[in-house]
């Protein structure tokens, strides 16, 4: 099979939590451009259709939205009945749902540390078990889960001790669901972005200053990731041409983690 062969996505199904903007919005989009069928899944119903309106009449995909909470055991089984009832099967699975507030470890509200584990790392453990048993059913899928260059060092100046930990224990989760699902034939794999220019950090980026020089002089590129710098290791970890590539981490974070 040529390379071009193994890289396309026709007749796919993927599920992209987290779907309706930013990185995720722009993965979706390029496992569409690819040639599969996407369901957004989200909180926010109404980006998710304008969304799902935009891949539609630019890739002539079929894409589905479900309104969901990728906290919610309720939810997240609906998300899994609903997208076989529509596609028959479910080959990729993106998490990429996740929320970041920022404490200083000492002045964390303990309900803060809990809202962003439950939904960085709870969820994306939700989702993987429960799509999980369809792709375990069907021998085959395969599973990325984004975490961030925060799960593997620690970000300056800012304090993020529930996001930095929390994305940790993505990987952390990525290499154990890999080393026990592998005889199912799902690969499970994780990609760490440094700093990315989104909605998440757009207002940061925008305000500049100090913090902004700091983030630029720690990264050997000197500027923030653009979402669409995600498509590529997103398509090949969803495609075949990564057929033997399961438990890995992939940075992309213009050098962050090199220095
Ligand atoms: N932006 C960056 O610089 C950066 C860097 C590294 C990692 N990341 C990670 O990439 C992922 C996407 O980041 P982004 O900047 O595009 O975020 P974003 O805030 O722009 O978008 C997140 C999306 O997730 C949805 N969402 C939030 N909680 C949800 C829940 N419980 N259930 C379902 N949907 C939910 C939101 O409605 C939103 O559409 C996150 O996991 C983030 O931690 C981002």
């Amino acid at each position: 099979m040529s390379v071009k062969d193994k890289m396309s996505l026709d007749q796919y199904t993927s599920i992209v939590t987290g779907g309706a903007v930013g990185l995720g919005k722009s993965m979706a989009s390029a496992l569409a451009e690819m040639g599969s069928n996407i369901v957004i899944v989200d909180l926010n119903r109404n980006h998710a259709e304008a969304t799902a309106q935009e891949l539609r009449s630019q890739y002539g995909v079929q894409v589905d939205v479900i309104e969901a909470n990728v906290c919610s055991a309720d939810d997240v089984l609906r998300v899994r009945e609903e997208t076989v009832r529509s596609f028959g099967r479910i080959d990729v699975l993106i998490n990429n749902a996740g929320i970041v507030k920022n404490a200083k470890a000492e002045d964390m509200l303990y309900q803060d540390w809990l809202d962003v584990m439950n939904v960085n790392l709870n969820g994306v453990f939700l989702m993987s078990q429960t799509i999980g048993k369809e792709m375990i059913r069907q021998g085959k899928g395969s599973i990325i889960n984004i975490s961030s260059m925060s799960g593997i060092i620690v970000n300056t100046p800012q304090c993020q001790i529930a996001y930095n930990v929390s994305k940790a224990g993505v990987i952390s989760l990525t290499k154990t669901l890999a080393a026990e699902w592998a005889p199912y034939g799902i690969r499970v794999n994780t990609i760490a972005p440094g700093y990315m220019k989104t909605e998440l950090t757009e207002k940061f980026f925008r305000e500049g200053g100090q913090l902004i020089d700091r983030w630029m002089s720690m990264t050997p590129m000197g500027r923030p990731g653009m979402p669409d710098e995600l498509q590529g290791i997103a398509v090949y970890l969803a495609s075949e041409a990564s057929s033997y590539t399961t438990g890995g981490v992939f940075s992309v974070d213009g050098g962050y983690t090199a220095w």
